[in-house]
C-alpha cells in the first residue's frame, strides 16, 4: 500500500524535488514565501536554463497579484507577478513582493527585476535565496536597500534553495541537473536480460510521467529501445501542459537499433536524437549528436553539455541498467528517484555504484533526504 495517495500533485511535487511547504500550515512570511514556491513549479519544465523564480504581491495580507517565469527571453516572476496585479487592478505601491530567488539587476533579454519593483513602488522584498550567478550575486538585494526598500532574505531558504538547486548547478557548472529513475524489484535486479519486466504499478507509473513533465530531455541506452521499445514521450495530462520542447535522446554510438522502433516515430515538439560516435547510416527524421566514445560507448559528459547548449535545464535518465551504472560511476546523477517493488524481479542483481545514503526502500531525492512512495 502506498505511504500517501500519489495524486498529480504530489507527484508533480516529488518530481520536482519536494515535498514543498504547505502554505496552509504556515504563518507570516513563510506562508506568501511558500505561495511562491506554489507559482514557481508552474515554470518548472518551461523556464530552463533559467530558474522557473515565482513571486508573489501582498498587501495587507492579501496576495494582490502572482506570476512565474516560464521562458526564457520572456518577463520574470517579479514582473509577470506586477502585471497580474495590474490586470486584477490593484496598486502595487507599498506592497511586499515574496520571490524564490533573488531579483536580478541585470539587463540581460529582459531589463532588471530590481527596477521594477522599484518603479512599482514595493515596499518591502522578501527573498527565498540569494542567486549565485555573478552577475547577481547580492548585488539585486543591494540595489534594493539602496532605495530604501526594507529586504528580508533566507526565508524558507532551505526550500527555495532546493527548489533553485538544477539552476545553482547549470550556473556553477554549464552542466543540467541530472535525475536517475529506476524501478527495482526486491532482488535490486531490473528483471531477466533481454525480457521487458514491469517492475511498477500504475499508480507509481504517474510519478515516472511527472518526471518527464518536469525534465527537457530523457535518455535511455540502445538496448531499452531492443527491449521494451518504448516511446519515450511526455504525455502526462497534469497538472501542466506540455508546451515546451521535450527531447528524447538514444544512445546508440554504432546506429544498430532498427527504423521500426517507435521512438524514432515523428512527436510534435518532442524531437528525438540519436547520441552515435561515428558516422552510422541516417535514421529517417532523427538527428544526430555527434559524441566523442568514451568508457561503454558515447562520452555521457559531452552529452549533457550538448543538452545544456540546447537549453536543456534538467535530464532525466530512464536506463537501463548499463547506462544507469555510466552516469553513476563519473558521478554525474544529482538526484536518484529509485522505485523498488516488494517483488523480485528475477534477473541479475545491478550492483550499482550508489552511495550508501541512496540505499532507502522507496522512492528516494538525495541529499535531502527519503520519501516513501510505497513499500
Ligand atoms: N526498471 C527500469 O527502471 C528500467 C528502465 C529502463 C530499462 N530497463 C530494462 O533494462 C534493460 C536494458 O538495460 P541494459 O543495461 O541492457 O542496456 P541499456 O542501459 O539500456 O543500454 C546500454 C547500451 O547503451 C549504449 N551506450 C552508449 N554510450 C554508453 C555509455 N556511455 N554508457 C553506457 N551505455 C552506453 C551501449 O550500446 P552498445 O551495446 O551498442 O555499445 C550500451 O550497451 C531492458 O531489459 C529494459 O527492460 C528497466
Ligand atoms: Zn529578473
Amino acid at each position: 500500500m502506498p505511504d500517501l495517495e500519489l495524486t498529480p500533485e504530489v507527484a508533480w511535487a516529488l518530481a520536482t524535488g519536494g515535498p514543498w511547504p504547505n502554505p496552509a500550515e504556515l504563518e507570516g512570511d513563510a506562508r506568501f514565501m511558500a505561495l511562491a514556491l506554489q507559482e514557481g513549479l508552474k515554470g518548472v519544465g518551461f523556464a530552463s536554463p533559467n530558474p522557473p523564480v515565482g513571486c508573489v504581491l501582498v498587501r495587507e495580507g492579501r496576495v494582490i497579484g502572482a506570476g512565474v517565469h516560464t521562458r526564457a527571453g520572456d518577463p520574470h516572476g517579479e514582473i509577470m507577478a506586477l502585471r497580474d496585479a495590474e490586470a486584477r487592478g490593484e496598486d502595487p505601491k507599498g506592497s511586499e513582493a515574496f520571490v524564490t530567488l533573488e531579483p536580478c539587476c541585470h539587463h540581460g533579454r529582459t531589463g532588471p527585476c530590481t527596477l521594477a519593483l522599484i518603479q512599482g513602488g514595493v515596499a518591502r522584498v522578501v527573498v527565498g535565496v540569494r542567486d549565485p550567478n555573478p552577475r547577481v550575486d547580492g548585488g539585486g538585494l543591494a540595489i534594493l536597500r539602496a532605495q530604501g526598500i526594507a529586504v528580508k532574505e533566507g526565508v524558507l531558504g532551505e526550500a527555495c534553495t532546493r527548489f533553485h538547486a538544477p539552476f545553482f548547478k547549470y550556473i556553477r557548472t554549464g552542466l543540467p541537473w541530472v535525475t536517475l529513475k529506476l524501478a527495482l524489484g526486491s532482488d535490486g535486479s531490473l528483471g531477466p536480460v533481454g525480457q521487458t519486466t514491469k517492475v511498477t504499478p500504475p499508480y507509481v507509473q504517474r510519478l515516472a510521467h511527472a518526471l518527464r513533465r518536469a525534465s527537457e530531455a530523457v535518455v535511455v541506452g540502445r538496448h531499452t529501445i531492443e527491449v521494451d521499445d518504448p516511446q519515450l514521450t511526455d504525455r502526462w495530462p497534469a497538472p501542466s501542459a506540455p508546451h515546451r520542447s521535450f527531447s528524447r535522446v538514444i544512445l546508440d554510438e554504432d546506429g544498430q537499433l532498427p527504423a521500426i522502433a517507435r521512438v524514432w516515430a515523428p512527436v510534435a515538439g518532442q524531437p528525438v536524437f540519436r547520441a552515435v560516435t561515428g558516422d552510422p547510416v541516417p535514421q529517417r527524421g532523427v538527428e544526430d549528436l555527434h559524441l566523442p566514445p568514451e568508457g561503454r560507448g558515447c562520452s555521457l559528459r559531452h552529452l549533457l553539455y550538448e543538452l545544456a547548449a540546447m537549453g536543456v535545464g534538467r535530464v532525466l535518465v530512464e536506463g537501463g541498467g548499463t547506462l544507469a551504472g555510466s552516469f553513476l560511476s563519473q558521478g554525474l546523477v544529482d538526484e536518484f528517484h529509485r522505485f523498488q517493488s516488494d517483488l523480485p524481479a528475477l534477473g541479475p542483481s545491478l550492483n550499482l555504484p550508489i552511495p550508501a545514503a541512496w540505499l532507502l526502500r522507496a522512492s528516494a531525492r538525495w541529499p535531502t533526504g527519503r520519501w516513501e512512495v510505497w513499500r
